[in-house]
């Protein structure tokens, strides 16, 4: 385990070109496994996670070479996978887990995913219970991985999302793309939209008819030639730590922009920040675009966030209460019980190190409620070895009194290799 030291900064100045988006280097490494034909992907992410995608789709039968400059190119099965000859190894990725699960039901073999500890302490009954609906075998331990997945012909279903997720939604999407007949899917609350996206680039025919998306079985995919956008998840952790310091100056070039990711621009404009949308442009449906991010002279304000807002925050909630004690009317976190079941417990680490840090708020089973006002002090971190908790208290560490450790600090490049090398290079101390 690596222990990183941050000192705090007097204000963050620059520019940021970020890696390829995590969700969708995971949607186009998939699709491009099973499509006919190469697709090159410019811009692939960097972090571990979509790399187990990758490797996943080389043991399927998918060639995989790496070009330089993060630029992937993936010759596909034509539809076909073949039995993998070990387990599939999912590492700390729930995405690729439950992705891959869809796309390989449909294939008469008997696969195996694994993945690390905090992988298999992750909720999969979720999965299973559309896939095997759709006609999948699916054996889960106690509703966790291995999960033994007995493919062959599915036939389609009418499904309703219990719980807001992108990776249930898109578990299903990918099943029905190659099922019997047209499968239908509604969501409670609207997720991410990268799939929907992905798999028009990739030829599929889908349709949205209000809250209802349906999409026609036994599909064939062609390969596509795509940047990845850069990473908004990531880009967070600067925009929250260019919001801590009045003077501060961020543009971040060639950020994807998709409105399903973008809530985060309308956080940080109601907490008092300013951005300014220097162009944008659409690839493959994904809007791709230049900002420029100040603070406020008058400092952070606070502000709710719960219900559908907490679902689409998901991802960026540990950085948002990472800062709430340094705004001035504190942020609410509600409605957020997922966080519980992230690589880490979310919500119950957030308060281990806000606490350490010397905060005070109030913890309850579906989020926090962190007052304003408060300065932190530096403290020992405890990332419990998961990627975004690591960089959001790096962020938090900015602000504070004295220097902060962040323990466990390599979990970083779960999603974000180059974190630190950036977090040096913006900050003025
Ligand atoms: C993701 C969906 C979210 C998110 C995760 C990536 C995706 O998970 O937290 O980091 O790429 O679809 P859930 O589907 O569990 O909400």
């Amino acid at each position: 385990m690596s222990t990183q030291t941050i000192r705090p900064a007097r204000t963050l100045q620059g520019s940021l070109t970020l890696p390829g988006d995590k969700s969708i280097s995971h949607r186009y490494a998939m699709l491009a496994g099973i499509a006919e034909g190469t697709t090159r992907l410019s811009n692939f992410s960097t972090g571990a996670d979509p790399h187990s995608s990758l490797a996943c789709m080389q043991a399927l039968g998918a060639t995989v070479v790496h070009k330089e400059d993060r630029t992937i190119e993936i010759t596909g099965t034509a539809g076909s996978f073949r039995q993998p000859a070990a387990p599939l190894d999912c590492g700390n990725s729930g995405s690729t887990m439950r992705m891959l699960a869809g796309l390989i039901a449909p294939h008469p073999h008997t696969f195996t995913l694994i993945g690390d500890h905090s992988l298999t302490n992750r909720p999969m009954e979720r999965i299973r219970k559309p896939l095997s609906q759709m006609g999948a075998k699916i054996d889960l331990i106690d509703g966790h991985a291995p999960v033994t997945i007995h493919g062959g012909t599915l036939h389609a279903i009418d499904f309703d999302t219990p719980i807001p997720s992108a990776q249930v939604k898109t578990a299903v999407l990918f099943a029905g793309l190659q099922a019997d007949g047209t499968t239908s899917l509604t969501e409670s609350i609207r997720t991410r939209d990268h799939s929907e996206h992905a798999l028009r680039a990739f030829g599929a025919t889908l349709t949205r008819d209000g809250e209802k998306l349906s999409i026609p079985g036994h599909q064939t995919l062609k390969a596509i030639d795509a940047t990845v956008p850069g990473d908004i998840s990531s880009a967070a952790f600067f925009l929250c730590a260019a919001l801590l310091f009045p003077d501060s100056n961020l543009v971040l070039d060639g950020i994807g922009m998709n409105p399903t990711r973008a809530s985060l621009f309308d956080v940080i404009t109601a907490l008092g920040g300013k951005i300014k949308v220097l162009n944008v442009e659409e690839q493959y449906g994904e809007l791709i675009g230049t900002i420029q991010v100040n603070a406020s002279p008058n400092g952070l304000r606070g502000m709710h966030i719960e219900g559908a807002l907490a679902a689409q925050l998901i991802d960026e909630l540990p950085v948002l209460a990472a800062i709430a004690p340094y705004t001035s009317d504190g942020i609410t976190i509600r409605d957020a019980k997922e966080l519980r079941v992230k690589e880490s417990d979310r919500i119950a680490l957030v308060a281990k190190n806000l606490r350490a840090m010397g905060a005070t708020f109030t913890e309850h089973e579906d989020g926090l409620v962190i007052p304003g006002k408060q300065q932190l002090h530096g403290a020992q971190i405890d990332s419990g070895s998961d990627h975004r908790i690591a960089m959001a208290f790096s962020i938090a560490a900015l602000r504070a009194t004295g220097d902060t450790e962040i323990h466990g600090a390599e979990s970083a490049a779960i999603s974000f290799p180059e974190f630190f090398k950036h977090l040096e290079d913006l900050c003025q101390r």
